[in-house]
């Protein structure tokens, strides 16, 4: 936590007056946390049409009314389930950051004849990609934005920013039934906490891809739009005032305990939790809890999964699919049923093992969401 941050601080913001109703392992969403974060989203980006944020985070209906709500239109996603909870909301921008395989293609068809109003688009890094895509999309006479994507050194998708691209790209903008949106550059590997080394990194990356975009300009191609960023280098990006830059963190919107770790400079505030119960005590300073890793995000490393503010000093010593043994110097002071309020390390896995969330405002429950695109 920062470091001026008090325990009483912390648990104070995490207060819930009755739990009673409460199931558990229950997932908290803090509203009026989520409200503050996506403001400071907003004024990062310097304005909400600057922002495309990943719903993948949340894949919750209710918050992404709250982002319209602040003026934000353009969204994105990973899976057809999350655009399709988009589109059933009245999103009219959506881009699903995938490069379309398979019977993938298929179902995005679908999509578009079910939801003929929004604008869609997906990824392509490989013309082997594109020429299937473009296909189907003739033979359904359907239409669909692609956005080049590029890899920006984090090795996972993405075209280098070189020759092959620019050839790509002009494929893209021949290939029938396909309009071309722009380019893609998902930076996320970006983890410096100190900003200016992370400011280094993002721009040292930048620089070849302004590059390639400006000789994709100067082959007389458009570039429409240049989808960017994570929550790391979200900071870097919204400082430059590239043409069409649309900026796209997911995990901003909930924020999480990792992400509060690594990224000290964003004034962001964990916005999801778990509610669990004590339900064993048998060995002296341990808690047995009902927080199985089947209902927080297994992808930190053992040990380090979950933060109690009530309790900073607890440690994980004992984590099962539906268990969880904490030791604690103040065991004595919980019984069996007491609640407790965890904070996930990383949030986006966390909401997604969860169908339902409980809806926290001013410290009570005021309304329970679904986490609606959680299926695929
Ligand atoms: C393509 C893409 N864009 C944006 C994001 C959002 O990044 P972050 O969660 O760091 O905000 C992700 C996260 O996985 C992503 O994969």
């Amino acid at each position: 936590m920062n470091e001026s941050t008090t325990t009483a601080d912390m648990a104070s913001c995490y207060g819930i007056e009755t739990t009673e109703e409460i199931f558990s392992p229950g997932l908290l969403i803090f509203k009026d946390l989520v409200q503050r974060n996506l403001e400071e989203m907003v004024r990062i980006a310097g304005a909400a049409e600057r922002l495309r944020p990943h719903c993948k985070t949340h894949k919750t209906r209710e918050i992404v009314q709250m982002q319209i709500e602040l003026g934000i239109t353009k969204h994105k996603c990973a899976t057809i389930r999350e655009a399709e909870m988009l589109a059933e909301i009245g999103v009219e921008d959506i881009l699903l950051a995938y490069q379309m395989i398979g019977p993938n293609i298929k179902r995005l068809i679908e999509l578009i004849e079910r939801f003929p109003s929004p604008r869609f688009a997906c990824l392509v890094d490989d013309p082997m990609a594109l020429g299937p895509l473009s296909a189907a999309m003739n033979r359904a006479g359907k239409q669909i934005g692609v956005f080049m994507d590029v890899d920006p050194g984090m090795n996972r998708t993405g075209i280098d920013a070189d020759s092959d691209a620019i050839l790509l790209y002009e494929m893209i903008c021949t290939s029938a039934n396909i309009e071309i949106r722009g380019l893609h550059w998902y930076d996320g590997h970006h983890r410096q906490s100190d900003l200016q080394q992370r400011r280094a990194a993002v721009d040292a990356a930048w620089e070849p891809f302004t590059n390639l975009r400006n000789q994709i300009l100067l082959s007389g191609f458009d570039v429409p739009a240049v989808v960017a960023a994570g929550t790391g280098s979200f900071p870097v990006l919204a400082e430059k005032g590239e043409p069409g830059l649309e900026l796209s963190p997911g995990t901003t919107t909930y924020f999480d305990v990792g992400y509060q770790r690594t990224f000290p400079d964003l004034n962001l505030q964990p916005a999801l939790g778990v509610l669990t119960r004590v339900i064993s005590k048998r060995r002296a300073g341990h808690l047995t809890l009902d927080i199985g890793h089947k209902s927080v995000a297994a992808d930190p490393p053992a040990g380090s999964r979950l933060f109690f503010p009530e309790i900073p000093d607890a440690k994980e010593v004992k984590h099962t699919e539906e268990h969880l043994v904490i030791a604690t110097n103040r065991a004595d002071e919980y019984q069996l049923g007491d609640t407790l309020v965890a904070l996930p390390i990383h949030a986006c896995p966390t909401s997604a093992a969860h169908d339902f969330a409980n809806v926290i405002s001013d410290g009570s429950v005021v309304d329970r969401w679904e986490i609606a695109a959680r299926g695929r």
